[in-house]
Formats: C-alpha cells, sequence, structure tokens
C-alpha cells in the first residue's frame, strides 16, 4: 500500500510519518514527485480545506502518477490549526498566515496575547484542530479529525515542536506543547489522534481483507 502524504509542511511531514511508522505502508510526500503550484486553501473549516487539498493532490499528483507507474496510491491531506475561543475561534483555518502570512510566531504570540489582554475576563480555553482527508483516484474514502483541548499560556514556554505548541498549555501536562518532547505530545495532540484513526482504518481495511480492494 502507498500512501501520499500531501503537505509542504516539513514539521508536519515528520510527525505524520512517525505517527503511521508502525504500517505496512509505503509513505510518499511531494518531494517524491514533480513539483505542482499549491491549492488555495479557501475552505472555511479545517474539514473542508483537507478535503479540498486531498482532491487536488490526488488529480494533479497521484493519479496521474498512479496510471503511469506502479499501481494505485491513496491521497493523504491534514488541514490543522489553532482556535482560540475569546478571539471568536481565530486565528482557526488562518493559523499558517494569522498576522500576515510572513509573520514569525513571537510576532502571532504577542498578537495573541494583546488581544486576549483587552478581554480579561474571557476563558484563555483553545484547542488544536488536524482534519485528514483520504482521496483516491478522484473519491474520497475516508475523513477523520482529531482535536486537543488547551489553554493559551500566558507566554511563550519551551522550544519543542513548530507552530503554536510553546503557547498551547495543556492542563494534564502542566506544561506547553513547546515543553513536552515528541512522543508525549503525539500521544495526545491532535494531529496523532486523526491520524491514529487513519492508521486503525487503514488496518482494519488490510485485516478484514476488504482490502484496499474496495478502496484501491
Ligand atoms: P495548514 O498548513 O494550512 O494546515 O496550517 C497549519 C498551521 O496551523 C501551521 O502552520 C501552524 O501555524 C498551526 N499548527 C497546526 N498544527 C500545529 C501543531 O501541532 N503545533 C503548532 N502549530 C500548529
Amino acid at each position: 500500500m502507498r500512501l501520499l502524504i500531501a503537505t509542504t509542511n516539513p514539521d508536519k511531514l515528520r510527525e505524520i510519518r512517525g505517527l503511521l511508522q508502525h504500517l505496512p505502508v509505503e509513505v510518499l510526500s511531494l518531494r517524491d514527485f514533480a513539483a505542482v503550484e499549491e491549492p488555495d486553501e479557501s475552505g472555511t473549516t479545517f474539514e473542508e480545506n483537507a478535503r479540498l487539498k486531498a482532491f487536488y493532490y490526488d488529480a494533479a499528483v497521484a493519479h496521474p502518477t498512479a496510471l503511469v507507474q506502479c499501481g494505485p496510491l491513496l491521497t493523504v491531506a491534514e488541514d490543522s490549526g489553532l482556535v482560540v475561543d475569546a478571539l471568536d475561534g481565530e486565528p482557526g483555518v488562518r493559523s499558517a498566515r494569522y498576522l500576515r502570512p510572513d509573520a514569525s510566531y513571537p510576532e502571532r504570540f504577542a498578537e495573541i496575547q494583546r488581544r486576549l489582554a483587552t478581554r480579561p475576563s474571557a476563558p484563555r480555553t483553545a484547542r488544536f484542530v488536524c482534519a485528514v482527508a483520504v482521496v483516491q483516484a478522484g473519491m474520497l474514502v475516508y475523513e477523520a479529525t482529531g482535536v486537543v483541548e488547551g489553554e493559551i499560556a500566558p507566554a511563550a514556554r519551551g522550544t519543542h515542536g513548530f507552530g503554536y505548541d510553546p503557547v498551547f498549555y495543556y492542563p494534564p501536562y502542566e506544561q506547553t506543547l513547546g515543553e513536552t518532547t515528541e512522543e508525549e505530545k503525539q500521544r495526545v495532540a491532535h494531529r496523532g489522534r486523526a491520524f491514529r484513526k487513519l492508521a486503525e482504518w487503514l488496518e482494519k481495511c488490510r485485516t478484514e481483507n476488504k482490502g484496499l480492494s474496495s478502496v484501491l
């Protein structure tokens, strides 16, 4: 079984490879194929964007390649981000572009803290969300979402992980996800939760011998 992990984000790719490493699958990335332009992430939900990316990369990369090369290929795309309740859900689907597309994460943290300071009595609750969609030959064959609940820390802490991890406080660990190890993060975080569901589905298809032939 071959999976194309359709992301251009090296941090996500590293995490996803780790999450799928126990499966008997060949994991390919966009780097294994000729470069194509990135799609416009115009969806208003994580699920919509994950689907849009999976359909796009299936049509632009996986499907044409599978037809001429060695058999079918599942295209797995994900969309993720930080949802802050007191900011009406922002940065949300715009997490990667929040404030300005080229803003640094310290600048984004400062903007979040500035906006939260204008609402001192509002809760600091937040969550990371990861939506995964799998498309094969133009058909959506699987989707799942993973969520981790936490709070915006009063200040950034830790140097592990990426993106908003240093400001995401996870109460059961009493640490931000920037302070935890990658293994601890994956056990509880959104991407880990979503990709473990995907892994279970792939495993079920394989063992029930529905085969991926019902999918592939
Ligand atoms: P996407 O590539 O449009 O899905 O944007 C995802 C963005 O959400 C990333 O660039 C980060 O800013 C943020 N994000 C998603 N997952 C994580 C995570 O695990 N830790 C920290 N930030 C994340």
